[in-house]
């Protein structure tokens, strides 16, 4: 019963469309604003999730609603670091096993969404299943940390608050006309700034927590900058590590499927479902090194300590200012 602003919530129950408040059903259009009051959110480990990631849902993923497979692949990223980019590369690379991608959020799940997909509906899911997650590793049910493989990638977080800058005003349904207007440097000291506010708090905090899984031989690191510098190089080293046995058309087949035009077009993979017609921006620019054009002296700096603790557990964050001019 998809309406014209999307799926509804079904918190509490799917009698009909409600949000959970108090562990009592209130109605749907009562957005939850757990964490703050700036957009709706939900609250995990005292940091504000989207609001369609609620704790009910956290809590499930953790009991035998969820049954963690050896072939589940976990496509993990911090907003706005080319995860959709990804989800189609590995949905691609692994054979389509759910058919073709109706709706990217539907074939690949985001597994804490609890509007897009059902756990029931994932349980019932062909494997290899490839799930996306904005979590970090310490939130991830503790079976699916042991059996799945997972792909982390990361972007520079210059760019990436670039992206999250305009994914805001996107989802202007969503984030409402106060954080649809806001200014750049608003927004950054308001929103992306302020761990008290910004979805899954800080850059830096995130990477590092993956970072420091390294060691782990069910987890790869990818970046951003990478994947367009040589797409085709990043994914032949994903088919390495999932262990897929894939011939060249595949290959190309899904260089194709996750061009940037191509997903730019795709009404399954712009998220023209969620964002405003004609302003459908979601597979934006697809650049590196735009943050120029935006960020001030100042807020370029405020990168400097998050980049140097990120490089130092073993991070590779490419965003001076001399690269991004060359590479913009
Ligand atoms: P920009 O806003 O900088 O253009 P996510 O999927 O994590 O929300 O990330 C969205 C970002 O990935 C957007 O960045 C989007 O344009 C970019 N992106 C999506 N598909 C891409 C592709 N095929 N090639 C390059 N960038 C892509």
């Amino acid at each position: 019963m998809d309406g014209p602003d999307g799926p509804p919530p079904f918190g509490k129950h799917d009698l009909f469309p409600n949000q959970v408040y108090n562990d009592l059903a209130v109605p749907h259009f009562c957005p939850p604003f757990g964490k703050h009051d700036l957009f709706p959110n939900q609250v995990y480990n005292d940091l504000a999730v989207p609001h369609f990631c609620p704790p009910e849902r956290y809590a499930a993923l953790h009991t035998e609603a969820f049954t963690p497979r050896p072939d589940d692949i976990v496509v993990s990223t911090f907003p706005k670091s080319g995860t959709t980019w990804l989800q189609n590369i590995v949905y691609n690379l692994v054979g389509c096993p759910n058919g073709p991608i109706v709706q990217i959020n539907k074939s690949v799940p985001w597994l804490q969404d609890s509007l897009s997909v059902k756990l029931e509906d994932i349980e019932k899911m062909k494997g290899p299943r490839v799930f996306k997650t904005h979590d970090y590793w310490s939130w991830m049910p503790e079976k699916l940390r042991v059996t799945a493989r997972f792909i982390y990638c990361s972007r520079n977080p210059k760019d990436q608050a670039v992206s999250y800058f305009h994914h805001i005003k996107t989802l202007k349904k969503i984030y409402g006309d106060k954080c649809g207007a806001m200014t750049f440097s608003e927004y950054f000291n308001e929103i992306y700034a302020n761990k008290d506010v910004a979805m899954y708090g800080h850059w830096e905090d995130h990477n590092i927590e993956w970072l420091e899984q390294s060691s782990r031989k069910n987890i790869m690191f990818v970046t951003y900058e990478d994947l367009k510098e040589d797409t085709e190089r990043e994914i032949r080293r994903i088919v390495e590590f999932l262990g897929l046995s894939v011939d060249e058309e595949r290959i190309t087949e899904t260089l194709k499927q996750s061009g940037f035009k191509h997903m730019q077009k795709s009404d399954n993979l712009n998220y023209s479902w969620v964002t405003e017609g004609s302003n459908n921006v979601f597979v934006r620019k697809g650049q590196v090194g735009g943050w120029v054009d935006y960020l001030s002296e100042e807020e370029s700096a405020y990168f400097n300590e998050p980049i140097k603790r990120v490089n130092e557990v073993g991070g590779d964050v490419r965003c001076s200012l001399e690269q991004s001019l060359l590479t913009q």
